[in-house]
């Protein structure tokens, strides 16, 4: 039986985790996966995941299974911090997910089992993994233009567009915020030119939520999640906490499904639990219990969204000096971009050749579409990346 496999194809941005690490050179940088790290290259446990697992060590008392949908005090705190009152409670049905990954291949599954040939629209270019699964699940999809490489900025002329002739039930998928891989953000007038469209073709929204706090901040973050949420009658989040709550091997997600009303909702509460015992039976619980004490409680919740804000500024400090760099290297204001992005990622436009120069030039490894995780910089490498980002032509 086993011989009748065939190998898989590597996912680009896992190889490169592990490119990276076999790289002997001692200078090097990784701009790879998108995982937070602060000036000394470390992936530090936030100070209040910190505290709030020493108190659930001590206070725990039972490992015992919780429920399928996970602990309703968990979606209903992730429910707030996502949507703060844009849908009444009552239309909201939630379940935990192992990590934000999980949450998507649930999204999916929860689509196709309402709508059997339920049809995907994507952005292009999307998260590779959004395809992958897809395919995967024998999910039928298609692009949707989404950035223009001129101005490294959103084609929202062609995204509506390509989105014109959407119907109901198709799902369109989003990103809430920080677009991964290229970092090009939707206005809050281009939200609601979405939301428009979406109301006007009874589409789907299946909102993305990977990386809230990261961009904007934790409410402007949601600005597009919470008006297509107060506006439509159906709605899909997949939320991470990953990120936000640096809880990345904890896998700690959320499926939440808006409905119309509050029996459809009640329905689909019981197909998530249905599919999560089918997937894998209970979610991880570890990560979403600390992430529920941190949000509930004010000392810890004051204390996360403290050094949120300073992961999220130190980023958007460390574009404006790349972009800066970039400026006096090129004398030009062709990284600008740089700087108006939001969250982990941007796309800077290199060519895979370049791309690969830049590797074996200055040790620099980012995806192979040139994305860069700006969070893997710091105040010495950021000269290094534009130095190699001239010398290889970008
Ligand atoms: C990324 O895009 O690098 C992250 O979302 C991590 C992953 O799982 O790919």
């Amino acid at each position: 039986m086993l011989s009748n496999l065939t190998p898989q194809p590597a996912d680009k941005i896992i190889e490169l985790m592990k490119l990276f690490r076999e790289d002997p050179r001692t200078a090097k940088v990784d701009l790879g996966v998108g995982v937070y790290k602060d000036a000394t290259g470390h992936t530090p446990v936030m100070r209040a995941v910190k505290a709030a697992e020493k108190q659930l060590w001590e206070q725990e008392t039972t490992k015992t299974y919780v429920a399928l949908a996970g602990d309703p005090a968990f979606a209903d705190a992730m429910r707030q911090l996502i949507l703060g009152d844009a849908a009444p409670a009552a239309r909201v049905a939630g379940a935990a997910t192992p990590g934000g990954t999980g949450a998507v291949h649930m999204a999916f599954e929860l689509a196709k089992m309402a709508k059997p040939d339920v049809r995907v629209r994507v952005s292009s270019p999307t998260w590779p993994n959004h395809l992958s699964i897809l395919r995967h699940r024998g999910i039928a999809f298609a692009e949707y233009r989404y950035f223009h490489e001129a101005t490294r900025g959103v084609d929202f002329d062609a995204m509506m567009a390509d989105l014109a002739d959407v119907g109901p039930g198709d799902l369109v998928l989003l990103h809430g915020c920080c677009h991964n891989p290229t970092g090009a953000n939707l206005t809050e007038a281009q939200w609601g030119a979405v939301a428009d469209l979406l109301e006007r073709t009874g589409a789907v929204p299946m909102i993305d939520m990977a990386y809230q706090g990261f961009g904007d901040g934790l409410d402007a973050d949601a600005y597009g999640t919470r008006l297509l949420a107060a506006r439509l009658p159906e709605v899909l989040i997949a939320a991470s906490c990953s990120k936000n709550f640096g809880v990345y091997r904890e896998r700690t997600g959320l499926l939440l499904a808006i409905a119309a009303d509050q029996a459809t909702r009640d329905i689909a509460q019981g197909s998530m639990a249905h599919l999560n015992r089918q997937n894998f039976s209970f979610p991880p619980d570890h990560g979403a219990r600390l992430v529920t004490m941190i949000l509930n409680d004010p000392a810890l919740r004051a204390d996360w969204q403290a050094e949120l804000e300073e992961v999220r500024l130190g980023m958007l400090g460390l574009r404006q000096s790349l972009a800066d760099e970039l400026r006096q290297r090129t004398n030009s204001d062709r990284f600008d971009f740089v700087a108006r992005h939001r969250g982990m990622f941007s796309r800077l436009g290199a060519t895979p050749e370049q791309v690969m120069a830049m590797r074996a030039s200055h040790g620099i490894y980012m995806v192979g579409d040139s994305r860069i995780n700006i969070a893997g910089l710091n105040a010495t490498t950021v000269p290094i990346l534009a130095e190699a980002i001239v010398k290889a032509g970008v």
